[in-house]
């Protein structure tokens, strides 16, 4: 393959975006692009966790702060994309939150905060930094193994992850005059604390042997599994566009 060859690191001279890299899946992403050469953007809300990202990651990992459900901070997102990396070879869309909703008690403002920042949120972070993809780029979104089940208590989350299954279609009829590439990824169940920032620690215990159980390969999935998954995606599926890789231990498929 053209950017493995002798003496040359899998991602060398790559600059990616992740969205929501300072943790989980994007952070585990962020360490496999970087430590096969690539530069990359990562993003978050939480200045700490940037911070302790950015020291395990090193100088080739510039982090950015901000919600990606508020557009003048996406507008200075793309700001700092165009100067620290000028343009981008892969965008990760992965930033997102899981919170439960039962049926008859969600709120509206728990309704609107899981689509401001999983759904649109993605949709603006893609159109915002659309001008700085080079041909032949990857778009990934992150989706998720529950927009195609039943799971109770999950119809918001799942839904906005099902809008953006259908968004790696439509927007790659967008791009692709451009040569763009868009695609999804759906992670099964991964441990990597995003359910305990919403649960209490017993509701996501119960939630998670659950997930073990009715899961084909019992077990969890780990982030590093994702992030080869996005990044072939990104990369290596160069006559692949509007599809959705399952990456859940068989959960959806068997
Ligand atoms: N873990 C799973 O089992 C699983 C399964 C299916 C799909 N997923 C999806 O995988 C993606 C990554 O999740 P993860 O499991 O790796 O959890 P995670 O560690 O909580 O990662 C989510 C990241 O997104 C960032 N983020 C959240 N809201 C944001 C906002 N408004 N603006 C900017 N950044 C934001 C978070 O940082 P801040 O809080 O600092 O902003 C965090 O770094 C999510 O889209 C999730 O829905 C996860």
């Amino acid at each position: 393959m053209e950017r493995k060859g002798p003496g040359m690191s899998a991602y060398d001279g790559k600059k990616a975006v992740i969205t929501g890299g300072g943790s989980g899946i994007g952070f585990a992403t962020a360490k496999l692009l970087v430590d096969g050469g690539a530069r990359v953007v990562i993003t978050g809300r939480s200045q700490d966790t940037l911070d302790a990202a950015r020291e395990r990651l090193g100088e080739n990992a510039p982090a950015v702060r901000g919600d990606v459900a508020s557009l003048p901070d996406l507008d200075a997102l793309a700001d700092r994309v165009k100067g620290e990396l000028g343009t981008v070879d892969a965008l990760f869309i992965n930033a997102g939150v899981t919170v439960p909703t039962p049926f008859e008690s969600t709120t509206e403002e728990v309704y609107d905060e899981l689509f401001a920042i999983n759904v649109k949120g993605a949709f603006f972070t893609v159109q915002k930094l659309a001008p700085l993809l080079s041909p032949g780029a990857g778009v990934v979104l992150t989706t998720s193994a529950a927009n195609v089940m039943g799971l109770p208590e999950s119809s918001v989350y799942s839904a906005g992850k099902a809008a953006l299954r259908s968004m790696a279609r439509t927007l790659s009829g967008d791009l692709l005059p451009r040569g763009i590439r868009v695609n999804a990824i759906s992670p099964g169940p991964i441990d990597t604390g995003i359910l305990e920032k919403t649960m209490t620690a017993e509701a996501a215990e119960r939630f998670k042997a659950e997930r073990v159980a009715d899961n084909p390969m019992r077990r969890f999935g780990t982030p590093e599994e994702i992030a080869g998954a996005a990044a072939f995606l990104a990369f290596d599926a160069t006559y692949t566009a509007g599809t959705e890789l399952a990456v859940d231990g068989g959960a959806t498929q068997l």
